[in-house]
C-alpha cells in the first residue's frame, strides 16, 4: 500500500472511498466532516441524530454518496471522546478505517487528517500516526496461503492548507519508516521456527545491514566460546541448530552508544524443563525481542539520529536432547559470574546476561533490553502493557514518555533489594529462577546483576508479542511490539 499526500479539499476528491471523522456524543460536525456532509445534504448529521453513528473510537460507518460527491463512498470514523483524543487514537482510527475499507474490497482510500488540531495533535503528529495506523492496519502475513481480502493499493492524506502541507509530508515520511519497521518485526516473528532459525535470522540481519549501511558481526558458537559466553551457549547446547550471536552497528565510531539488546530464542520448548505441549507453538515468537531490535535498527539507519546504536541479538533454539543443559547444572557467564540452573525454561535471561555483558564490552553508555521473558508479565499486565524495569529514573521516564506517544504501553515495576534474595544460590553466584512470586521482577533483578552501574532499562513484552484478535491497527498474530518505541528512543536521545 502506497501512502501519499493529496493537496485538495476533501469534498472535491475523486477516490473509491473518502473518510472523515466524528467525536463521540457530539451532534455538530466541524472541519472535513462538515464540508462533506454539506454535499451529502446532512446524511451524516442525521445518522448521528438517529444514533446509528455514535463516534466510539474505531467505529466505522459506510455512507453511499449516490452521485452527490465524486467519490462513491464515505467512511465515517469514530474518534471516541474529544477529551481523550491523542496520537494513539488517530493511529487506532486509521487502522480501523483501513481494515473496514479492505473488507469492502476498496482499492483506494483518501482520508482527512482525523482529529487534527485537537488536544495538541498537530498536522505532523496526526499525519505520522495515521500513516502508521494505515500501514499497520493493512498488514497481513500471507506467505503460506492466499490472502482472504484484496489489498488496498493507495492511502492518501488529504490536506489543502498551505501551512500544514510540509508538516504532513514530514510526518508521513517518519510514519512510513516506523510502520515498516514494525511490520518487519511482525514478519520475522510470524515466521514459523523451521523457517526462522538462528542462521536465517542472522542472514536477514546481514541483508538489512548491507542495504542500510550498517556494520554487522555474526559470532558463531566457536566465537562465542572464545569470548566465554557460557550462559548463552548453555541454552544452545540442546539444539542441533547452530546458535548465532548477532551484533549490528549504526554510527560505529560514535562515542555516545545506546545498546539495544533483543532476546532471540527462535523456539522455546523449555528444554529439559519442557513446557506442556498446549500452546507451545506460540513459542516460535520467542525471538520477538530480537525482531523488535532488528526493526528498530533499520528505522534508525533511515531516520539517522546523531547517536551510536548497537543492536545485540543472541539467537538460539531452546531444545531438550542428550546434550542439553539440565536443572542443577552450573554455567559460567561472560561476566565471570556463575549461575545455577533451576529451570532450563528460564533461558531468556541466560542469553540476555551474556548479551548485556557483551554490550558493555563494546562500550555501551546505555542499555535497553527487550524480551518475551516471563509468563508472569502476561499474568500481571495482560496483552496491553509491557513491564518496565530500570536502574535509571531518567531513562525510565524517557521510555514511559516515548511509550505514551507510540501507544506501546509500559508500566514500571520496582527493583527493591529484598527481591534479590529470591535469586541467591547455595552453590553459585545466583540461580536462574526466583520461583513463582514476582516472576517478572526477579527476572529483572537477575539481569540487573550483569548491568553494573551502566544506565539500563528492561522491557518485558511477554504476552504483548501476540494478539488474539484484530483491533484498530492490530492484526491477529504477532504484533511487532517495541520496534517503534526503540527507534523513537534513539531519536530522543539524539536531541540531548
Ligand atoms: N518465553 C518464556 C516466557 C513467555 C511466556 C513468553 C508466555 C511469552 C508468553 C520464557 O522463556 C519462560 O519460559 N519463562 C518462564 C520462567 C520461569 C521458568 C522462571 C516462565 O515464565 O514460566
Ligand atoms: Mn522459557
Ligand atoms: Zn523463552
Amino acid at each position: 500500500m502506497k501512502v501519499s499526500l493529496l493537496k485538495d479539499s476533501i469534498a472535491d476528491v475523486s477516490e473509491d472511498c473518502i473518510a472523515v471523522s466524528v467525536f463521540q456524543d457530539e451532534k455538530t460536525l466541524s472541519g472535513a466532516a462538515a464540508k462533506v456532509d454539506g454535499s451529502l445534504g446532512g446524511t451524516i448529521a442525521s445518522l448521528i441524530k438517529q444514533g446509528e453513528i455514535k463516534g466510539k473510537l474505531g467505529e466505522t460507518t459506510v455512507v453511499h454518496t449516490m452521485g452527490k460527491l465524486l467519490s462513491d463512498r464515505v467512511i465515517v470514523v469514530g474518534l471516541g471522546e474529544r477529551s481523550k483524543f491523542n496520537v494513539e487514537a488517530a493511529r487506532f482510527a486509521a487502522g480501523s478505517l483501513v481494515s473496514k475499507a479492505r473488507a469492502l474490497g476498496v482499492k483506494g482510500v483518501a482520508s482527512a487528517l482525523l482529529g487534527v488540531g485537537v488536544k495538541g495533535v498537530t498536522a505532523e503528529l496526526c499525519a505520522q500516526a495515521m500513516t502508521e495506523g494505515a500501514i499497520l492496519g493493512a498488514y497481513s502475513f500471507d506467505k503460506y496461503k492466499k490472502p482472504e481480502e484484496t489489498a488496498i493499493e493507495s492511502f492518501s492524506l488529504v490536506e489543502d492548507r498551505k501551512a500544514a502541507v510540509s508538516q504532513v509530508e514530514k510526518g508521513l515520511k517518519k510514519g512510513e519508516i516506523l510502520a515498516h519497521a514494525q511490520n518487519l518485526a511482525r514478519d520475522l516473528a510470524n515466521e514459523p521456527s523451521n523457517n526462522m532459525t538462528p542462521t536465517i535470522l542472522a542472514e536477514r540481519a546481514k541483508e538489512i545491514a548491507k542495504k542500510f549501511g550498517m556494520k554487522i558481526d555474526i559470532l558463531s558458537e566457536k566465537d562465542a566460546e572464545k569470548e566465554g559466553m557460557g550462559a548463552f551457549l548453555g541454552v544452545a547446547r540442546g539444539t542441533d541448530e547452530p546458535a548465532k550471536f548477532i551484533v549490528m552497528r549504526y554510527r560505529p565510531s560514535d562515542k555516545n552508544v545506546l545498546a539495544l539488546v533483543g532476546k532471540g530464542i527462535t523456539f522455546d520448548s523449555g528444554g529439559i524443563s519442557i513446557k506442556s505441549s498446549q500452546g507451545m507453538g506460540a513459542m516460535k515468537a520467542d525471538m520477538s525481542g530480537a525482531a523488535a531490535v532488528l526493526g528498530a535498527m533499520r528505522a534508525i539507519a533511515q531516520l539517522k539520529p546523531k547517536i551510536g546504536v548497537i543492536g545485540v541479538m543472541p539467537a538460539t533454539e531452546n531444545m531438550p536432547s542428550g546434550h542439553a543443559l539440565k536443572p542443577g547444572d552450573v554455567v559460567k557467564s561472560l561476566s565471570g559470574k556463575t549461575i545455577e540452573i533451576i529451570s532450563t525454561d528460564a533461558e531468556g535471561r541466560l542469553a540476555l546476561a551474556d548479551a548485556i555483558s557483551y554490550a558493555k564490552k563494546l562500550g555501551a553508555k546505555r542499555i535497553v533490553d527487550i524480551a518475551t521473558l516471563t509468563g508472569a508479565c502476561f499474568v500481571a499486565l495482560g496483552e496491553i502493557t509491557s513491564g518496565l524495569i530500570s536502574n535509571d529514573d531518567r531513562l525510565a521516564d524517557l521510555l514511559l514518555d516515548v511509550s505514551e506517544k507510540t501507544g506501546e504501553k509500559m508500566w514500571r515495576l520496582p527493583t527493591f533489594d529484598e527481591y534479590d534474595e529470591q535469586i541467591k544460590s547455595d552453590i553459585a553466584d545466583m540461580k536462574n529462577s526466583g520461583g513463582r512470586a514476582a516472576g517478572t521482577i526477579t527476572a529483572g533483578m537477575f539481569l540487573k546483576r550483569f548491568v553494573g552501574d551502566t544506565s539500563w532499562a528492561h522491557i518485558d513484552i511477554a504476552g504483548k508479542e501476540y494478539s488474539e484478535k484484530a483491533k484498530g491497527y492490530q492484526q491477529k498474530g504477532t504484533t511487532g511490539v517495541g520496534a517503534r518505541s526503540l527507534a523513537e528512543l534513539a531519536l530522543r536521545l539524539s536531541r540531548r
